[in-house]
């Protein structure tokens, strides 16, 4: 067998790789925007840092009935990223499927995976439980998961909450992995995950989800935002009675993306009550999403109908991505001592 490459060897000098990724849709809403777009943003603004931000088109496909929607969707997430202000100097915004040593990447790791693993996994549980039949491809999401990440030497990876499990399942494979081959050849991954619970949808009840119908969209037309921000489920507390910002959705959306400013000011009216009722929250809450997404809208269609535009914008990421890729690809393959020809 060869030896490993060093497994640092594709880091870049004093910056620390940081990973994440976003399954591909056109409808992402004020939770994605919180606890994945925002942060990365951020993060590809940070010199120490190098992100790779990955629209991971082939988790999108895991659910067969929507088999043709990732190609449109992906658009959607890219121009939603590019809008935000995602800095491409230095970083990565790419697309899974572009990537093919992910998946052979997977398949190694699928082969120090054990199926009981896999059935506990959330995802692939709740499918079951709700009758049903999930795909061979839902079944091994984890491990697609766990490929996206090592096959870039991520060191960090952000996520929300409900991504804790993969992200622990990811480095059980690695520490499966590097048993297996006898040293280390992948990175085991440090989680990121996100203190601050998931964000609460306009029902009130469940976490913001498209799935569940109850998202605040970034850039639906002005109309629907602000139906979608009036829809939002409170107590019934009167006018004038004072009311608790922390158990109000309106407030928590408002948290997740407004200024400092916004936020202050609505919880202190909030506390009061004096005059400030729901009615009046939710009016602000609609004027600060158009203050800080509706001034975008026009970016994000001008990206969303360029796709050469866009093709182009991350030709360059793709090509170091792929670089990345090759060098961690051939790592592995020598330990396995694969690639004799
Ligand atoms: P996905 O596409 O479901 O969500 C993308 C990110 O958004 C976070 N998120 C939320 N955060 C706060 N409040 C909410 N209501 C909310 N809804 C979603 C998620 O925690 C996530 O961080 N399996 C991943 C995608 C993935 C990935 C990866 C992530 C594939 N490969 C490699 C990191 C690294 C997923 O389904 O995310």
């Amino acid at each position: 067998m060869n030896q490993p490459q060093p497994a640092h060897t594709t880091h870049t000098a004093g910056r620390t790789r940081v990973l994440t990724g976003a399954k591909p849709t056109a409808d992402l809403h004020v939770g994605n925007y919180f606890g994945a777009i925002r942060p990365a943003v951020e993060a590809s603004h940070d010199t120490n840092k190098e992100v790779i931000l990955m629209c991971v088109d082939w988790h999108g496909l895991t659910d067969k009935a929507k088999m043709l929607e990732p190609g449109k969707q992906t658009s959607g997430l890219l121009a939603t990223y590019l809008t935000m202000g995602f800095s491409l100097e230095k970083n990565m915004c790419i697309v899974q499927s572009e990537i093919p040593q992910i998946l052979e990447i997977a398949w190694y790791l699928s082969c120090v995976s054990a199926v009981g693993l896999l059935e506990r996994a959330h995802a692939f549980k709740d499918a079951v439980a709700n009758g049903k039949e999930p795909t061979a491809g839902l079944f091994n999401y984890p491990i697609l998961m766990a490929a996206d990440i090592v096959t870039f030497d991520a060191q960090v990876v952000p996520v929300g909450k409900d991504q804790a499990q993969h992200l622990e399942y990811a480095s059980d494979m690695v520490r499966y992995f590097n048993n297996a081959v006898g040293h280390p050849v992948l990175f085991e991954p440090k989680p990121q995950i996100q203190e601050t619970p998931l964000l609460i949808g306009t029902d009130g009840e469940r976490k913001m989800s498209k799935s569940y119908g109850n998202h605040l969209p970034l850039f639906a037309p002005k109309k629907e935002i602000e139906k979608r921000c009036k829809e939002i489920k409170t107590d019934s507390k009167g006018l004038d009675d004072p009311k608790d910002p922390e158990s109000c959705a309106v407030f928590q959306i408002l948290k997740s993306f407004g200024s400092e400013d916004s936020v202050v000011y609505m919880e202190e009216r909030l506390r009061k009550g004096t005059g400030y009722g729901y009615g009046h929250a939710k009016k602000d809450l609609f004027d600060e999403h158009e203050r800080v997404f509706g001034s975008k809208r026009e970016q994000y269609e001008h990206y969303l109908n360029s796709p050469r535009e866009v093709a182009q914008l991350l030709t360059p990421c793709h090509e170091r991505a792929r670089h990345v890729a090759a060098t961690v690809r051939q790592r592995v393959r020598d330990a396995l001592g694969l690639g004799i020809l």
